[in-house]
């Protein structure tokens, strides 16, 4: 089955075509023979700019020489008013202390911490979802927002603050899709572009929200009777190298990226699975089946290791649709990639969109195949060019809990819910911060007969 695939543009189009199709989606902007080449060189009057899709000029850029391509300031600007000086946007001495406060908070066995609060959230979205026609996007966002703030701070998504954080990201996002161009091109800086007025207002709101989330967290840990969940593991861990913890400001920072990645990108993987699996009805049964054996009885976090169809399901999204389509870098000093001089200030574009739909790394490219993931091809394909997460040292920290919240969800859902296709209502990929469906994915819902009780 060949899910939804954005459109390619022509392969010579005018600089202002261009910027106009980048503006509108970076996904169609792109020319088909990306999802050939190994690597791409665009040359404009303001920038110049690499895509690699070699897998050995990936592990390069990622993982051999990353302060070599560290992330742009333009980038840092872009999110500023949001982020801060967060760890998603920060270089160098500063990102390395950032990094090694918070990895050890989401690391393999403190995993078990979260999984009551992603269990809790998986139940509060079945009991959201209304059957009928339904808009899974939303349902999803939703759900991630709950699962973030419950193993946040411990507060459901229903909590008074938790829902304003909530409204204030959704407003944010609709004012946001100009930050790509920002963000991607390397425009002169008189270009006007970077903060719109609703964009900085929002920023401001949501930060206001999370500035008194923190500042409770503090009162408690100093009282002594703050709960044992992400923040408060968070901000008492001291840096091992200068023994300092974050303060309440950084931690700000923090918890907005935390938010940011932590929701958006989850939701727009888990919409994308619902999708697939309502476009490919026998995988959906045998996800329904494998859910109803694996999560009967008590939860226990032992369960999320018995839902290995549901994880390959989730894969494929990842693939198919990785909430991440594209990471930028930019390169420090010169360099030089498959023969071509790279210039210090040029730009470095990996793209997974591409990467994971290269038609010379792997079989059917955009065919949905959960199978593919018991394959050696598969996994060998999957080893050069799977990257949903990014690698090397910046490497999603939440990779592990989003490996064990995706599949649960959707666990959770299609063992509670049939999803059938809308007719008329193909949803179109488009990237925005994350890779979304132009106008919502609309899916046909109904109710699951509740399963007998076992033996
Ligand atoms: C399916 C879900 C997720 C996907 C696909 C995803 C993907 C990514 C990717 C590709 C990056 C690297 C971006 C770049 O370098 O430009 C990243 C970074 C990051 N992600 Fe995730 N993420 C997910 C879930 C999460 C969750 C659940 C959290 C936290 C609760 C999280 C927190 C972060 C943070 C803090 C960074 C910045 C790391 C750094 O720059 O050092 N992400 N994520």
């Amino acid at each position: 089955m060949i899910p939804p695939k954005p459109p390619a543009r022509p392969d010579r189009v005018s600089l202002l075509r261009y910027l106009r199709l980048f503006r509108a989606d970076i996904l169609s902007a792109q020319p088909a023979r990306l999802y050939r080449a190994w690597m791409a060189e665009f040359r404009t009057p303001f920038f110049r700019s690499f895509l690699c899709n070699d897998p050995a000029l990936v592990r390069l850029v990622l993982q051999e020489r990353p302060a070599d391509f560290p992330k742009s300031d333009r980038i840092r600007e872009g999110l500023a008013p949001l982020l801060g000086r967060s760890v998603f946007v920060t270089n160098g001495a500063e990102w390395e202390r950032q990094r090694r406060i918070i990895d050890p908070a989401f690391e393999g066995g403190r995993l078990r911490g979260s999984f009551g609060a992603m269990w809790a959230a998986a139940e509060g979205a079945v009991a959201r979802i209304v059957p009928g026609e339904v808009e899974v996007e939303a349902q999803a966002s939703h759900a991630a927002a709950d699962v973030i703030f419950r193993a946040l701070f411990s507060i459901p998504i229903e909590d008074a603050v938790a829902q304003a954080v909530f409204s204030a990201f959704l407003a944010h996002q609709k004012t946001q899709p100009i930050l790509n161009l920002a963000a991607f091109l390397r425009l002169p800086r008189w270009f006007p572009r970077l903060h719109r007025r609703r964009t900085l207002d929002t920023a401001r709101e949501i930060r206001r929200l999370i500035e008194g989330l923190v500042a409770d967290r503090d009162a408690a840990i100093a009282a002594g009777t703050a709960p044992a969940d992400l923040a408060t593991r968070i901000m008492t861990t001291a840096d091992p190298v200068t023994g300092a913890c974050f303060g309440p400001a950084e931690m700000v920072d923090q918890v907005a990226i935390f938010f940011l990645a932590g929701h958006e990108t989850s939701a727009s993987a888990l919409a994308w699975a619902l999708m697939l699996l309502a476009l490919a009805p026998e995988w959906q049964e045998r996800v329904a089946a494998e859910a109803a054996g694996a999560l009967a009885g008590r939860p226990d976090f032992a369960m999320t290791g018995r839902l290995r169809l549901a994880r390959d399901v989730f894969r494929e999204a990842l693939r198919l649709y990785p909430p991440v389509p594209m990471m930028v870098r930019e390169a420090a000093c010169p360099a030089r990639f498959r023969g071509r001089d790279v210039a210090a200030g040029d730009q470095v574009v990996i793209s997974p969109w591409h990467l994971h739909r290269n038609e010379r790394l792997w079989q059917d490219p955009d065919a949905f195949d959960p199978a593919r993931w018991s394959t050696e091809a598969g996994r060998a394909a999957a080893r050069d060019a799977f990257l949903p997460f990014s690698a090397g040292p910046r490497v999603c920290p939440g990779a592990g809990f989003a490996m064990v919240e995706g599949p649960l969800l959707l666990a959770h859902l299609v063992r509670a819910f049939r999803f059938a296709p809308v007719a008329g209502r193909e949803p179109v990929p488009v990237a925005h911060l994350t890779v979304r469906a132009r106008d919502g994915i609309r899916l046909r819902v109904e109710r699951r007969p509740i399963a007998p009780p076992g033996p």
